[in-house]
């Protein structure tokens, strides 16, 4: 069960990794843009910063696989875990074939059906992301979808990961886990939230309050 923090505010994802809790990050050209900064500065402050991560996915755009390809080298330069996000389309999946061939990381985003995410394996995708929150917002069961797609991976012993992506609340955590995912990718709020618990802050206020009465007899 791996965590991603899905942002691109350096300074979180630093306080984050001080947890010894995070295994990678995310970005996307939106949070790219508010955090007021170039990709490439982002990218390479979090590979100082936090030289153990796994995975930190660095979005392309563009219209040919040819360019996706030549847009990912900077960032294929800068570390070997870098993972090169690539749009769950025919070129972005031509651009998955040439980059996972040359044993670049891979994270095809933008998934929202079995069929793209089988397509993603076969073009040998290191994570496959399927959106749970817009699947949801769309009327249809975003966590049944990373279910459909463990399922059918699982089945065809498909190493690719599932990383299930658009995650706002921490009940999806679980779910999204229990129903196979192998890494979700959370903003920080939703990471935040997931250490609290209305009976773990009960418990706690008695035991201090106790511990305080224990020591003065
Ligand atoms: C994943 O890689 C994406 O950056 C992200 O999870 C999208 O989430 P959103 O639907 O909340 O924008």
């Amino acid at each position: 069960m791996k965590i991603f923090l899905d942002t691109a505010e350096v300074g979180q994802i630093i306080d984050g990794y001080k947890t010894g809790l995070i295994d990678g990050v995310t970005t996307n050209p939106t949070l790219i843009l508010r955090s007021g900064r170039q990709q490439s500065d982002v990218i390479e402050e979090i590979f100082e910063a936090c030289p153990n991560l796994e995975s930190i996915s660095a979005e392309v755009v563009a219209n040919t696989a040819e360019e996706m390809v030549e847009q990912a080298q900077p960032y294929i330069d800068l570390s070997s875990n870098v993972t090169i996000k690539v749009p769950c389309t025919r070129e972005g999946l031509k651009a998955c074939y040439e980059l996972s061939n040359d044993d670049v990381l891979t994270n095809v985003t933008l998934v929202f059906s079995v069929a793209q995410a089988i397509l993603a394996a076969k073009a040998g995708a290191t994570y496959v992301s399927p959106f749970v929150g817009r699947v949801d917002d769309n009327s249809f069961g975003g966590l049944c979808l990373v279910k459909d797609i463990a399922n059918t991976y699982k089945m065809h012993s498909v190493e690719t990961q599932i990383l299930a992506a658009s995650i706002r609340n921490v009940r999806d955590v679980g779910r999204a886990f229990e129903y196979g995912a192998n890494v979700c990718t959370l903003p920080v709020k939703v990471f935040d939230k997931m250490y609290d618990h209305i009976l773990t802050e009960k418990g706690l206020e008695l035991f201090d309050k106790d511990y305080a009465a224990a020591c003065k007899s």
